[in-house]
């Protein structure tokens, strides 16, 4: 018996899906049980890079997930609306579905994952984190037996291919963001990679997985690359670092069940294993007891690549459907979270501070930052004058682990001494 497949959307992903499927030799034997049924499309006249019988494709995209015959149905249109209501409908007529869309998951699974278990169907979802990585499933079973505290990733490759080259080249944000957009590595409106949203969608799923809860999107703080320098690249590099969007879900402390959930530009160690992920790729360190870490990398996206995600979520239903349907949901494969983790406000979290000053060429300018800090509680690990940006002194200081808001304090007092001209940059260091 073939399990008929109805896929959304034939883009990049969905083409890829396509074209592994049809291509089957070589691979999991029961991948031929899969039969491409139906496919929903905008357009019926865009050319194809795959061969599908006309009757398979449809504009009617409702119709697919509305029709009996369909077993799985594979949602990769992406966005919000009508991915949702395309899920939900799907879900609603008994179908297990696959999809790739982080942004719908981190949103709306709740209201997705809820309706599934109540309907005893599986949400799959690897491709929606990390493409090609393998990194959904081994959260949810794999690596389930350890006590994770944290979760660090490079998970958006527009991101990581601009801070590389600007790291490499020593070329500035806006000159290799519109060189990206030329060669198609970011879109045309970038904001949601470069402004941190999509990386922020991933970790809250992938947070959610690692401390088994729910995690509240709104919850999670964002913040992206757009006020990252070269300035900044040269003295991070200079003092042994160098800087990547990383989204990291960390437990507060080891005895807390309270989350950090964040995303931020962030001055990473040489010597750490993330500082040498680099270009499109993406990486996912896991760290727990007893394991220790674990790291996961790999090509972020692609067709290929995000394929092989989707279609191993489709290997891992085939193997299912056509069993006892009235079996109860696979607990490793199911989704089980019940009540949200408890996400801490930002001020109440500890971190290491990089900070750029542009200050008047005055005497006593760094002795006036420097008791500032102290008189806040934010112990500075250096605080040099880097040089002159044309009349105005540069000024960079580090802190050592400070309590957010009273760095947050400090620096409101700073702002308003009169020798202090901007600060440009105010970045994290791990
Ligand atoms: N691209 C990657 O490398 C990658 C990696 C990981 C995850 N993802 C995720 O995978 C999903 C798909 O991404 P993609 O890059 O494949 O997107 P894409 O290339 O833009 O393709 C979207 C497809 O969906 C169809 N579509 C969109 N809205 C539709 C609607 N309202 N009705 C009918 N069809 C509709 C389009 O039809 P037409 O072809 O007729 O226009 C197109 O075939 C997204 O959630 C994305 O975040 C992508």
């Amino acid at each position: 018996m073939g399990i008929k497949l109805g896929i959304l959307g034939l883009g990049t992903v969905g083409t890829g899906t396509v074209q592994l499927l049809q291509d089957n030799i070589g691979r999991h034997s029961l991948l031929q049980l899969v039969e491409i049924y139906r496919v929903g499309v905008k357009s019926l006249d865009k050319p194809r890079d795959v061969t599908l019988p006309q009757s398979v494709l449809t504009t009617d995209l409702e119709s697919i997930v509305n029709d009996p015959e369909v077993d799985i149905v594979v949602e990769l249109i992406g966005g919000l609306e009508p991915a949702r209501e395309l899920i939900l409908k799907a879900i609603q007529n008994g179908k297990h579905v696959v999809t790739a869309n982080k942004a719908v998951i981190s949103r709306f699974g709740t209201e997705i994952f809820t309706s599934a278990n109540r309907q005893g169907v599986y949400v799959m979802l690897e491709a929606a984190v990390g493409g090609g990585i393998p990194v959904i499933q081994p959260l949810k079973q794999s690596l389930s037996v350890n006590r994770i505290h944290t979760v660090t990733g490079i998970i958006n490759g527009t991101t990581n291919y601009i801070l590389t080259r600007m790291q490499t080249e020593g070329s500035s944000f806006d000159a290799v963001l519109a060189d990206a957009q030329k060669l198609g590595y970011a879109e045309a409106d970038p904001t949601a990679d470069v402004d941190g949203w999509d990386a922020a969608d991933k970790i809250s799923i992938l947070a959610s997985l690692a401390f088994g809860g729910r995690i509240n999107r709104e919850e999670v703080s964002c913040e992206g690359i757009r006020q990252v320098s070269k300035t900044d690249i040269t003295y991070a590099n200079n003092l042994g670092f160098v800087i990547k969007l990383l989204a990291i879900a960390k437990k507060v402390s080891p005895t807390s069940s309270t989350l950090s959930v964040r995303v931020h530009p962030t001055l990473v160690p040489k010597t750490h294993p993330l500082a040498s992920i680099n270009g499109v790729y993406n990486a996912i360190l896991v760290e727990g007891e007893p394991l220790g870490q674990v790291m996961f990398f790999g090509p972020g996206a692609g067709a290929g690549a995000t394929a092989s995600a989707v279609s191993s979520d489709i290997l891992n239903l085939v193997a299912r459907v056509g069993s006892s349907e009235a079996a109860p949901l696979d607990p490793l494969l199911g989704c089980s979270h019940q009540d949200y983790c408890q996400i801490a406000p930002q001020n109440e979290l500890t971190a290491r501070f990089y900070t750029r000053f542009l200050t008047l060429d005055q005497p006593g300018v760094i002795g006036k930052l420097g008791t500032s800090f102290g008189q806040h509680g934010v112990s500075l690990e250096s605080i040099v004058q880097t040089g002159f940006q044309d009349k105005l002194a540069e000024i960079v200081v580090v802190t050592h682990d400070v309590l957010e808001g009273d760095f947050k304090q400090a620096l409101e007092e700073i702002r308003s001494f009169e020798a202090i001209h901007s600060i440009p940059s105010l970045l994290r260091v791990l």
